[in-house]
C-alpha cells in the first residue's frame, strides 16, 4: 500500500472500528450477520469485549527514547507481530477472494494466517501466496483417509502448523444469522438477490468468481455445487473429535499443532499430555455457546496451568492492539483476530488486510511506547487497581 493511501485510510479508519462501519455498508445483510452475529442471546460475545476492556495496565514512564520490537518467536519462527489472522471459514459469502487478499496481507507483514478446513479457497491457491506465514485449521472428517489427505495438501503447500478445532462438537444455532436467511444448505431468496443488488461491489466481484463454496472438500464430496458440498460439511465433517483421535493426528503431523478452543484447565492438561505443542485459548468469538465465560477471563487460568509445557495462543474479543497487549499481559504468546480482518476487506477490498494490519501495528507500538515496554516479554501483568483481582 502506498504512503499516501494508508495516509488517507489512517485519517478516514483510525481503528478496527471504523472498518466494521464501513464493512457493514458494503456487504449484503445475511452475509453482516453471518459475520457479526453469535450465538444464543449473544450474552458470550458482548463479555468477550466488555471483560477485555477491565484489563488494565499501569505505564511507567522516564525510560528515554526507543523504539517498541513486536517481533516474536513461536515454534522455531519468528514473525514480525504477536498477532495473526484467526482461521474463518465461508469467507467468500462475507467478501469474494478474502482468502487470497489476507494470505497475501499475511506474507508481506510477516504475521501468521490460519486457513480454515471450510475456506472458500484451497491450500493450492492460498499457499504460494502465504509463503511460510501459512497456517492450516482442521475441522475433523469421520473418514480418516480424508483427514490423512487434507494433513498432505496442507504440507505439501507449506502451511507450517496445524489448529484443531476442538469446540465444534456440534453447529451452533447461530440464530442472528438464521434469522437473516443463512443455512446450511444455503437457500437464496428473492430478497437476498435483490438486498445483494443494493450492494454492487460486493455482487460484481461474486459473479465474477461464482458463488463462495468450500472448495477444499469438492475433492471428497464428488461436487461441486454450493449445495451437495455444504451437505457434505453438515453429515462428514467434525462431530467426532476426540483425545484418541487428536492422538492419532498427533502421531500423522509432524509440525507443531495446536488445540483451539480450550477453556478448561485439565483439557490443556490432558493436550498436553498427548503432545501439543500449542494451546489455544478461545471461545470461537462466542459463536458456539453463550453460556461461556468471556475468553479473556479463561486465559489467565489455562496460561497458568499450562506453566510453560506449551505455548499460548489466543483469541476471542480482539479488537485492537490494546486488546493484543492485555491478552499478552495475561500469558498469550500469540494472539489472533476473526473478525477485525474480515471487516478490514469487506470494508477496502484489497487493501484492507493491510490496513487492519496497519491500525494494530501503530496501536501496539503507540501502547507499548505508553506502557515503557521496549519489547513484548516487558509488557506488564494487569494491575488490580479500579478491577480487584484476577482470578
Ligand atoms: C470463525 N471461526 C472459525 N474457527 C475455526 O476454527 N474454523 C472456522 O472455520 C471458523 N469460522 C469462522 C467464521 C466466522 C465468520 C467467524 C467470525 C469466526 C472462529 C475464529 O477462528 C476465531 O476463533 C474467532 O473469530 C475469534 O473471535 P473474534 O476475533 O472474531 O472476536
Amino acid at each position: 500500500m502506498s504512503d499516501g493511501r494508508l495516509k488517507r485510510y489512517m485519517a478516514r479508519y483510525p481503528t478496527i472500528s471504523d472498518l466494521r462501519t464501513k464493512a457493514k455498508t458494503r456487504m449484503p445483510h445475511v452475509a453482516w450477520e453471518y459475520l457479526d452475529s453469535a450465538t444464543g442471546d449473544e450474552r458470550a460475545m458482548a463479555q468477550n469485549t466488555a471483560r477485555m476492556s477491565e484489563v488494565l495496565l499501569i505505564p511507567r514512564f522516564m525510560k528515554g527514547a526507543f523504539h517498541p520490537d513486536l517481533s516474536t518467536t513461536l515454534f522455531g519462527r519468528t514473525y514480525n507481530a504477536p498477532f495473526g489472522i484467526a482461521p474463518v471459514g465461508g469467507g467468500g459469502l462475507m467478501w469474494p477472494g478474502v482468502e487470497h487478499i489476507l494470505a497475501r496481507s499475511a506474507a508481506r507483514y510477516g504475521i501468521p494466517y490460519c486457513l480454515s478446513t471450510v475456506a472458500t479457497q484451497t491450500p493450492e491457491t492460498v499457499g504460494p501466496l502465504v509463503g511460510d506465514m501459512g497456517w492450516f485449521q482442521l475441522y475433523c472428517p469421520r473418514v480418516g483417509e480424508i483427514t490423512s489427505d487434507l494433513l498432505l495438501r496442507a504440507k505439501d503447500q507449506g502451511f507450517t502448523t496445524l489448529v484443531v478445532t476442538a469446540d465444534v462438537p456440534v453447529g451452533s444455532r447461530r440464530e442472528r444469522a438464521t434469522r437473516a436467511g443463512f443455512g446450511i444448505p444455503p437457500r437464496v431468496t428473492p430478497y437476498m438477490v435483490f438486498d445483494a443488488m443494493r450492494k454492487p461491489r460486493w455482487t460484481a466481484r461474486t459473479l465474477r468468481r461464482g458463488l463462495p463454496k468450500c472448495l477444499t472438500l469438492a475433492k471428497y464430496a464428488g461436487v461441486n455445487d454450493m449445495t451437495g458440498l455444504s451437505n457434505f460439511v453438515r453429515t462428514r465433517l467434525g462431530g467426532n473429535l476426540s483425545w484418541d483421535y487428536l492422538k492419532e493426528l498427533r502421531d500423522e503431523w509432524d509440525g507443531p499443532l495446536t488445540l483451539k478452543g480450550v477453556l478448561h484447565p485439565d483439557d490443556a492438561e490432558q493436550a498436553i499430555s498427548i503432545g501439543v505443542d500449542g494451546i489455544h485459548v478461545s471461545n470461537h468469538g462466542a459463536r458456539q455457546f453463550d453460556g461461556v465465560p468471556a475468553a479473556i477471563d479463561a486465559l489467565p487460568v489455562v496460561a497458568r496451568q499450562v506453566n510453560g509445557r506449551a505455548r499460548i495462543l489466543f483469541d476471542s474479543g480482539v479488537r485492537s492492539g490494546l486488546d493484543v497487549i492485555r491478552a499478552l499481559s495475561l500469558g498469550a504468546e500469540m494472539v489472533l483476530l476473526g473478525r477485525a480482518f474480515i471487516f478490514g476487506v469487506a470494508a477496502l477490498g484489497k487493501y484492507g488486510g493491510d490496513h487492519a494490519i496497519e491500525i494494530l501495528l501503530a496501536e501496539m507500538k503507540t501502547d507499548m511506547s505508553q506502557l515503557g515496554c521496549a519489547s513484548l516479554k516487558d509488557i506488564p501483568a494487569p494491575t488490580d487497581i479500579g478491577t480487584g483481582p484476577r482470578t
